[in-house]
């Protein structure tokens, strides 16, 4: 539970790093102030067990409209659950409610064991990327700028820190150095993607939340967009949900699908299951054009391509 770099010495705790100590003196302050109060931080570590996030009989409804009724989900960690299902059916719904956007009306959303009704919302989403479609950068700020905010707040002291992040992330989602002093309305709609992506990969979270990141670029870009979440989703082993509306991305990217209808869920499971069995006639449709595009006898479905098998 100490962070590796605090030992002990006499009564009090001491950073052995000489860079950032002060900083790091006040985040620990926080952190054993917070420690017995229920927070996000205090506790997530040390659960191994228990799934990242969990939906438990949730309900969600705006005024009489039902929207979702006992959803129940258990998501481990380093799953790549893609969502997937009819326009208004409550996907963007069910990833706002991981960090708290929405809270259920019935039921409860766990994430690392803490019910999001009680943890405080500032430090649970700290832990989480939020990258949705279109522009959502703040304008007047430079690309540097804009990747650089929240590992800003995180290392108000230490720019260095700061810059070398930038520069990390900058070159995984492969954005030119060359940018970084553009502004969002000086890039094209692919690079602002990029420019989101990196921004929510810089707090470095545990859970990434991603809403048709990719929606509004060409096929091209799209393609490289989705190998490169792919292998940062190899690489780091966090936990991202993943919602698109395109069955062949859904099963590329998932190493588990969710397919939603009206509210419900239709089928939660591997790609290779979701092509071989689908459970409902709305999964079947679903995968119909997929299953063709493999052009593979029925009984090898499940090596499709797509079902990220090869
Ligand atoms: N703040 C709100 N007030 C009232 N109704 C809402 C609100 N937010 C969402 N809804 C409704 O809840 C339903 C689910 O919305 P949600 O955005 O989760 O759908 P979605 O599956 O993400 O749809 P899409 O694929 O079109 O993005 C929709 O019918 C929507 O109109
Ligand atoms: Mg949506």
């Amino acid at each position: 539970m100490w962070p590796p770099h605090f030992y002990r010495k006499k009564d009090c705790w001491i950073s052995d790093r000489r860079q950032g100590g002060g900083v790091r003196r006040k985040m620990w302050r926080m952190f054993q102030e917070n420690a017995g109060k229920n927070t996000f931080l205090a506790a997530g570590k040390e659960r191994q067990d228990m799934s990242v996030v969990e939906y438990r009989q949730v309900r969600m409804a705006y005024g009489e409209k039902v929207i979702i009724d006992n959803f129940n989900l258990s998501i481990e960690k380093g799953e790549f659950v893609t969502i997937i299902g009819s326009s208004g059916c409550g996907k963007t719904t069910i990833l706002k409610m991981v960090n708290g956007l929405v809270q259920p009306v019935g039921g409860e959303v766990l994430v690392e064991g803490r019910n999001t009704r009680e943890v405080d919302l500032a430090m649970l989403r700290r832990n989480i990327g939020y990258a949705i479609q279109g522009s959502v950068l703040f304008p007047h700020m430079t690309v540097e700028k804009n990747i650089a905010y929240v590992p800003n707040l995180l290392n108000r002291k230490d720019k260095k820190r700061t810059a070398q992040a930038v520069v990390k992330w900058m070159g995984i989602v492969g954005l030119d150095d060359s940018l970084r002093s553009r502004y969002p309305s000086e890039l094209s709609g692919g690079q602002q993607q990029r420019v989101g992506i990196a921004r929510a990969l810089a707090a470095s979270p545990d859970i990434l939340l991603m809403d048709e990141p990719f929606g509004a670029v060409d096929e091209i870009t799209r393609g490289s967009l989705q190998d490169e979440i792919a292998r940062i989703h190899r690489e780091t082993g966090i936990t991202i949900l993943f919602v698109t509306h395109d069955i062949g991305e859904a099963l590329k990217l998932g190493t588990k699908v969710l397919v939603m209808d009206q509210g419900s869920v239709q089928q939660f499971a591997p790609p290779r299951e979701i092509l071989h069995d689908p459970a409902t006639d709305y999964v079947k449709k679903l995968v119909e054009k997929e299953r063709r595009r493999c052009h593979l006898p029925e009984e090898k479905l499940g090596d499709c391509a797509y079902s990220g098998v090869i």
